[in-house]
């Protein structure tokens, strides 16, 4: 594949049949990374997988549910026998319910929310740390929120989740620092991807108005006036990553078009 900032490196994500997922797999491919790629979403990820083949790229692709520990310690294990080492994990995979207030949240729905959200990056950096530790490098990348710098109103269950991404990505970087690990956080603030749209639809719908108006309510809190478009948070997730950007860790960057700056 192309030569690149990657090049001949392994690149694990998370959700990568996703918004996000897809254009960061783009851009790492581009880059010369050779790929691990997982989602609960088996033909959109195969798909996927066969594109950036295609092109070139190594990749392995397997479906799997990040809330399941036997399942992502199996992933780690079958990365590491086709490739033999791991360079950068993105802990990408989430939802988000439908905005509620919180009284409205039921008990399920903010167990389900808490298990895909902060105990997949519990689990993803349980596994993907120990090869990399013995390495003596590596970089992962937790995907957290705005939602997880600031509160969200109707979103109490996406912000917990998130902002408990944020504290455990420090603790993680702290307890790795001086081992050649670096990990780190994005918050983007609203992207457009498949995610985005759920929460606008259902905002649109909730309150019988057309979708455009539901998209102005989000967009008018953002500085930058829109929100990001999936290439624009993949490409702070290759910064965050690059073996470059060598003394950068326990951060929570925010990719959000100024939201949590004002
Ligand atoms: N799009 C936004 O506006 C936005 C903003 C801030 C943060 N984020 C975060 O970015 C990440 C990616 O979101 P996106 O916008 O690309 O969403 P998306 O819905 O397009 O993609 C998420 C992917 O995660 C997968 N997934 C869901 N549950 C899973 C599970 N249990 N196991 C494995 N895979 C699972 C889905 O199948 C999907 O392909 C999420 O963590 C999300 O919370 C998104």
């Amino acid at each position: 594949m192309a030569e690149g900032r990657f090049k001949g490196l392994v690149v694990m994500l998370t959700g990568a049949a996703g918004g996000l997922g897809q254009a960061a797999a783009h851009r790492f491919a581009a880059e010369g990374a050779h790929l691990v790629l997982s989602d609960l979403a088996e033909v959109p990820l195969m798909a996927l997988a066969r594109a950036l083949s295609e092109a070139g790229a190594e990749v392995l692709a397997e479906p799997l549910d990040v809330t399941d520990e036997a399942q992502v310690a199996a992933h780690v294990t079958r990365a590491l026998s086709r490739f033999h080492r791991l360079d950068v994990a993105v802990n990408n995979a989430g939802i988000a319910p439908p905005l509620m207030p919180l009284t409205a949240t039921d008990a399920e729905t903010f167990d389900r929310v808490m298990a895909v959200n902060t105990r997949s990056v519990f689990l993803g950096m349980k596994h993907q740390l120990p090869p990399m530790l013995a390495a003596g490098r590596g970089a992962i990348l937790n995907v957290a929120s705005a939602a997880g710098l600031v509160g969200a109103g109707q979103m109490a269950a996406y912000a917990a989740s998130k902002h408990a991404v944020v504290g455990m990505t420090r603790a993680a970087a702290d307890e790795v620092a001086r081992r050649g690990v670096r990990v780190n956080a994005i918050c983007p603030s609203f992207a457009a991807t498949p995610l985005y749209d759920g929460i606008a639809d259902a905002l649109a719908s909730q309150r019988a108005e057309p979708r455009g108006d539901a998209d102005a309510r989000f967009t008018r809190r953002i500085p930058m006036g829109r929100i990001a478009t999936p290439d624009e948070v993949a490409e702070a997730m290759l910064w965050l990553t690059d073996p470059a950007n060598s003394f950068m860790t326990g951060q929570a960057v925010a990719i959000d078009g100024g939201l949590t700056a004002v």
